[in-house]
């Protein structure tokens, strides 16, 4: 009885289509958050998250809403982030849902992530309610988004909700549309607790919260659990709901999305996607955990400092919780000490997870320029893979290099499709085909390396586009290439963690680019340091950091006080990413100097 009035769901978009602000305003219009408390993209409540304007981290709330049909509803509203390498966490929030409301916005159409986002929620069978956003541009063309949702997405759209999230229209509509479209949740009350834990997070005082959506059974504090995939058993301590400031409960029941704690100190037993269950009375079987997802780029994070190495574990441990598509290995740096080799889903992962790692856990980092997973074929016939450049074996011992390739498919109105197949060629991509989605948008698909498309593929694909292509991949298997590892000198001292790997026919330019940007990256020393790319022991590009001649820190004794101890303050600071390698100190930037290609 109490479950035909849930509501669970999520909203599905491409990213700045508004999805956040029609959060915002269906929090508001709900009264979970008093208009006082009401601050901008209330749901990301990350700090990254408001500074970036992006959403990260999924974040459940539950809400009420009085219906027009003279019912409270119980809403549970799961937020998720609209980029590319978060589509783990879109995967994770739908496993929890019956329905998905899909914005798209009235002046952008479908995009990639849209579909990409889309698909995700059909294929967990959710009911979807369409929502076309921002109808108070003046560019708006809600009539020509309905259509395109029905003939590239293949759902109805005649009763598409026509909002502004920005002006507040149509909130109410959606909400009604809610709560008479998306299926209450089913699964029964008496049967032994099976929820799925979609989320964790560590908490100092409580352990670890895990956010849940209770299939079947109930729970509440006292209870024995059971964790069925890691065979973990707890008593739980508390349960309630995110509303969106967490609100104790007396319990939690079939249908409900909400938290349990348990006193759960080890973080290594609670991993996301497992099924809570009675300890004494459990469920027949685990729900379906998630797809594991494989990440596509590695790196090696360092502590600035050695002595922190400890210090970066236990984050990166506390870290993995919260996301769990991190992962990581302790490895070990000729230039840089000991540290880990982590895997992320792409750039903004790997740049979201460094600086959650310092600003939560108040680390001092360098990371090294990431790089894909390679497959090696041995002369001795057996298969290596590699995911470090420093660990590319020696010519003589290999037969071949495979590299990872994705299916690129970019949406771009048909104006810009040859600056598209221009860069897409210039990046090694092969052309696959191009579909019409309606009179004047192209489907372009390009089958590429995947190492040139994870690092500013897509920069370059907004600024030769006007800002108008999206893009959305998918891995599509190993290629032989001809590929070499570039290794680079510093005062004659091969630095490890400064190796990439090229296509032979660019090798020895992104050596000459390179040697020329490290060259402006490196501080000067008082001594002369050569700059080398090397491909095995040929030297293909050279050049010299010259000395400096004048003492610059005699200068801050004469200027005014003020100034001075900003300098000297400047300086700590710039010194904190920084490494000394040999006698030569290398600041973050130099490590990600071969991203930035031609
Ligand atoms: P991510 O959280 O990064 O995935 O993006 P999002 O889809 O949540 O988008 P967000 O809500 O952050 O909105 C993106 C931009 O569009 C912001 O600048 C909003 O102010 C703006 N915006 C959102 N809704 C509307 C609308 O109805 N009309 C207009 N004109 N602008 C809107």
């Amino acid at each position: 009885e109490h479950q035909k009035y849930i509501r669970n769901f999520s909203i599905v978009a491409h990213i700045d289509h508004g999805k956040s602000t029609l959060a915002d305003r269906i929090l508001e219009l709900t009264d979970t958050v008093s208009k006082r408390d009401m601050k901008d993209q209330l749901l990301d409540n990350m700090e990254l998250e408001r500074e970036r304007g992006i959403t990260i981290k999924l974040n459940a709330v539950e809400l009420t809403y009085h219906s027009q049909d003279g019912h409270d509803y119980e809403l549970h509203l799961i937020d998720t982030p609209g980029h590319v390498d978060f589509s783990y966490e879109v995967s994770r929030s739908l496993a929890a849902c019956e329905g998905a409301v899909l914005v798209v916005d009235a002046a952008q159409g479908v995009e990639a992530q849209t579909l990409a986002n889309v698909y995700l929620a059909l294929d967990d069978d959710l009911e979807i309610v369409p929502v076309i956003n921002k109808i108070d541009l003046p560019s708006a063309d809600p009539e020509k988004v309905k259509q395109e949702i029905e003939d590239v997405i293949g759902i109805d759209a005649e009763d598409a909700v026509l909002a502004s999230a920005k002006k507040g229209i149509g909130i109410e509509d959606l909400l009604e549309q809610i709560v008479h479209k998306i299926p209450a949740p089913d699964g029964e009350l008496r049967k032994p607790l099976k929820a799925l834990v979609f989320d964790s997070v560590y908490d100092d005082y409580r352990g670890v919260v895990l956010s849940v959506r209770l299939f079947e059974g109930t729970v509440k504090p006292g209870d024995k659990i059971r964790l069925m995939n890691s065979g973990s058993e707890y008593e739980v301590t508390e349960v309630g709901v995110n509303s969106p400031s967490p609100v104790k409960r007396d319990y939690l029941m079939s249908g409900d999305v909400g938290y349990i704690t348990a006193s759960i100190k080890d973080i290594t037993q609670t991993r996301v996607g497992d099924t809570v269950t009675n300890a004494n009375d459990q469920a027949d079987e685990a729900l379906p955990g998630y797809r594991e997802m494989n990440p596509m780029v590695y790196a090696g994070l360092y502590p600035t400092d050695n002595a922190k190495f400890d210090d970066l574990r236990e984050a990166l441990e506390k870290l993995k919780l919260n996301d769990a598509a991190l992962e990581f290995e302790p490895e070990a740096s000729q230039a840089l000490g000991f540290g880990f080799r982590c895997g992320f889903l792409g750039l903004l992962h790997m740049d979201v997870v460094q600086e959650r790692l310092e600003r939560e856990f108040n680390l001092d980092l360098i990371t090294t320029a990431p790089s894909v997973t390679y497959r090696v074929n041995m002369a001795d016939g057996s298969v290596k893979t590699v995911d470090n450049p420093a660990d590319m074996p020696d010519v003589s011992a290999m037969k071949s290099i495979e590299e990872p390739y994705v299916k690129a498919s970019i949406m771009v109105p048909n104006d810009y499709v040859g600056a598209v197949m221009e860069l897409c060629q210039h990046r090694r991509g092969e052309f696959d085909t191009m579909e019409y989605l309606d009179e004047y948008r192209v489907n372009v698909i390009y089958y590429m390396p995947l190492s040139e498309i994870i690092f500013d593929f897509f920069d370059k694909l907004k600024s030769s586009t006007k800002g108008y292509a999206s893009l959305d991949y998918e891995l599509a298997g190993y290629r032989p290439s001809d590929l070499v590892k570039i290794d680079i000198l510093l005062n004659s001292d091969k630095v490890d963690a400064l190796s990439f790997i090229a296509h032979r026919q660019f090798a020895a330019d992104r050596g000459r680019e390179i040697t020329s940007k490290l060259k402006t990256i490196i501080p000067r020393q008082n001594f002369e340091i050569p700059v080398q790319a090397a491909i095995g022991s040929k030297i293909v590009a050279r050049t010299n950091i010259k000395a400096y001649r004048k003492d610059v820190t005699a200068k801050i004794h004469t200027g005014d006080p003020d100034r001075r101890a900003k300098l000297l303050d400047k300086q700590k600071r710039g010194k904190k990413r920084m490494k000394s390698v040999g006698k030569v100190e290398i600041p973050q930037q130099a490590f990600m100097a071969v991203l930035q290609t031609g």
